[in-house]
């Protein structure tokens, strides 16, 4: 049954060119959340899903997964929310609560989860994202931001700071201190620096260029900068990392990177690189290697990192736009010309 209607901006093909849509949000259920959008960070998933890259898309498509929103109204058995409050909604907005995954707080490698936009619902319904006035979510996939963190700042941290503190939550507690790579500084990529640096980890980032690297070493606390295809550095650093966070989101080798790690050292793939990515079986035998994926973060986790980030006093560098100016900050994304992360100030923008 269809709730209120509201705008967003939407895709209407592969082109990936957004524009305003007005579109009616499914009815307020008992355990749901309503929220008037703040603010929706720009993720390069965005990018790949609006030009029909990865998940086959149907348009129109709101795109947005990183959403921090007040919430307007609460269904009548939402217990964890009042009016008022501000939340975070990430990339999930459902899985089936019964599987071993549900059971164990992994509830986003669910068979059947249920992403926030390009996916139907359980009832049938077609999910649009957070570059929308407004959004449903069922209480259980709506997080807390506390109020020492402002909107803006919170809501990177709901795709790509669980991104990265998800694979990177394994080492805490680890005895020695970790040695990390984190290769492609984008969104994920200076989340990945400055959660790695407050678990204590000795940080390198292998970036494709130069360009970045003062603010990589000042600004985010990297110890260690170098270029990738800086043959010299790159051999310099070959078997010492713990892991490698691959956060790149085009075809690259990894057979290039397998060398850096130490001997039992993993790499967690993160970018969706639509294309396979390579490497040679001895590389990954010689030393035991793994390369593992991962998938954004649990909801639990999704919690532990917008707290962890206000108890360590972490700041990332975001640039706010208005969202008439959201095609050019997905140009500009995929030029590689943003430090380091695009969020819309929806509220802002007079979408209604
Ligand atoms: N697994 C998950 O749950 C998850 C969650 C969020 C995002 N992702 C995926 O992770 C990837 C990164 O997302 P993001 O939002 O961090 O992207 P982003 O902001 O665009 O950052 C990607 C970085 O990769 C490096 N890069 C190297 N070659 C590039 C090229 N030809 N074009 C663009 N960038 C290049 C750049 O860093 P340098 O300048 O340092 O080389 C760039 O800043 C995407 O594929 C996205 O879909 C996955
Ligand atoms: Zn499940
Ligand atoms: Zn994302």
């Amino acid at each position: 049954m269809e709730g209120r209607k509201v705008t967003g901006w939407a895709a209407r093909d592969s082109s990936g060119f957004l524009s305003p849509y007005s579109f009616h949000l499914r009815k307020t259920g008992p355990e749901d959340v309503v929220l008037k959008v703040l603010f929706c960070g720009v993720d390069h998933t965005d990018l790949h899903q609006i030009r029909n890259e990865i998940h086959s898309t149907t348009y129109p498509l709101v795109p947005g997964h990183e959403v921090v929103g007040k919430v307007i109204e609460v269904g009548v058995e939402v217990a964890k929310f009042g009016v008022g409050d501000t939340v975070g909604v990430g990339c999930m907005v459902g899985s089936c609560g019964e599987c071993l995954c549900c059971k164990t707080n992994r509830e986003q490698y669910c068979s059947n989860m249920v992403f926030t936009y390009n996916a139907i619902y359980k009832d049938g319904s077609f999910t649009q994202g957070g570059f929308s006035s407004a959004m449903v979510v069922h209480q259980n996939y709506v997080v807390k931001i506390p109020e020492k963190l402002s909107p803006e700042q919170a809501a990177p941290l709901l795709c790509a700071g669980v991104t990265a503190y998800s694979p990177l939550k394994q080492f805490i507690g680890s005895k020695k201190v970790i040695k990390a790579g984190v290769l492609g500084l984008g969104g994920v990529g200076h989340l990945g620096v400055l959660i790695a640096k407050a678990m204590g980890h000795h940080v390198t980032v292998i970036s494709s260029s130069n360009s970045k690297r003062e603010e990589a070493l000042t600004h985010l606390g990297a110890d260690h900068f170098l270029v990738s295809s800086n043959s010299t550095e790159m051999n310099k650093l070959k078997n010492t990392l713990d892991y490698i966070l691959d956060t790149v989101p085009v075809k690259h080798q990894l057979q290039d990177y397998l060398p850096l790690l130490g001997v039992e050292g993993k790499i967690f793939v993160v970018g969706a690189v639509p294309e396979p990515l390579q490497f040679s079986a001895s590389g990954l035998i010689l030393g035991k290697a793994s390369i593992s994926g991962s998938f954004i973060g649990s909801i639990q986790e999704t919690q532990e990192i917008v707290e962890f980030w206000v108890e360590k006093g972490l700041k990332m560098m975001i640039e706010v736009v208005k969202m008439d100016y959201v095609n050019k900050a997905f140009e500009r994304m995929e030029k590689n010309d943003v430090r380091y992360r695009f969020v819309v100030d929806v509220a802002g923008s007079n979408l209604e």
